[in-house]
């Protein structure tokens, strides 16, 4: 096994479906790694799995009852990347949505963090990838779950950082800016429609306002990332928030 190798390791990606998720499972999948994609959307999850050789899991995070240990108690490597949207300024917020969106973004990345910490320790080996956003340490209006639950996960990050560093276990997050997946072309669509501008308007405009690169991220940048934190040359990358948001929050 070479450093950059996760040969036999077994990596557990949620939100592995669609988007960045499905991203890293391609990539993790190239470098030998047995992946489990967790998924609401069983039937995508199943589509990427079939693709790359991996298994799917269907499962709501959402949903306070569901079984983390068995879900990541044997994981090696945990990405933490299943995410929704909602937005709406906050005295119109609807509170189910908020509490959501803390369960899947907030609640969910610890519980299955829990469950996958003692078998890491055991094996003085783990890596935690929680896929955040620039919204992880910067606001926008209207969003005011998503940056909430985005900027908890950098703390929980950082609080599993120094306890796992004893143990092998290294913990970052990777703060993409607005990234070419499903969640950014729905935000695409509904903004083309709510300021009856054309989409690639809402692209330069409104998107990529803040960033100093004037694309999109693409998903296989984000895929990238993860897999250098997750290769045992990267011990030492620990309690770190990655970004990769085109120079965004160098504002
Ligand atoms: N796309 C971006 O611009 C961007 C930027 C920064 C951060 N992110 C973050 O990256 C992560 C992935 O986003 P994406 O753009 O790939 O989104 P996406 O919509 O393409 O994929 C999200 C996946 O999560 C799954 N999911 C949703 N609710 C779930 C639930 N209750 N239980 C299990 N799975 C569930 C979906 O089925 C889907 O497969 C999110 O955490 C998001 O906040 C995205």
């Amino acid at each position: 096994m070479n450093e950059r190798d996760l040969a036999g390791r077994r990596v557990v990606i949620t939100g592995g479906g669609s988007g960045i998720g499905a991203a890293c499972a391609r990539r993790f999948a190239e470098s030998g790694a047995e992946v489990v994609l967790v998924d609401l959307d069983g039937a995508a999850a199943r589509a990427v799995a079939a693709e790359i050789g991996a298994s799917a899991v269907e499962a709501d995070l959402s949903d306070p009852t569901f079984d983390a240990d068995s879900l990541a108690g044997s994981a090696d490597v945990l990405v933490n990347n299943a995410g929704i949207q909602h937005v709406a300024p906050v005295h119109e917020f609807p509170l189910d949505r908020f509490r959501l969106i803390q369960a899947l973004m907030v609640e969910a990345p610890f519980r299955l963090a829990r469950a996958a910490l003692p078998h890491m320790y055991e094996q003085e080996f783990g890596r935690i990838v929680n896929i955040s956003s620039v919204h992880g340490v910067r606001a926008s209006p209207y969003k005011v779950a998503y940056v909430t639950a985005k900027h908890a996960l950098e703390g929980m990050s950082k609080v599993i950082a120094l306890e796992g560093a004893p143990h092998g276990v290294t913990s970052n997050t990777i703060c993409p800016g607005y990234v070419r997946t499903p969640l950014v072309e729905k935000q695409i669509a509904s903004q083309a429609e709510a300021h009856g501008i054309p989409a690639e308007r809402v692209v330069e405009e409104v998107m990529l306002r803040e960033m100093a690169v004037k694309r999109l991220v693409e998903p296989g940048e984000v895929a990238e990332l993860a897999a250098y934190l997750c290769s045992p040359l990267a011990g030492s990358a620990t309690g770190s928030s990655w970004m990769l948001d085109g120079g965004w929050s160098a504002r």
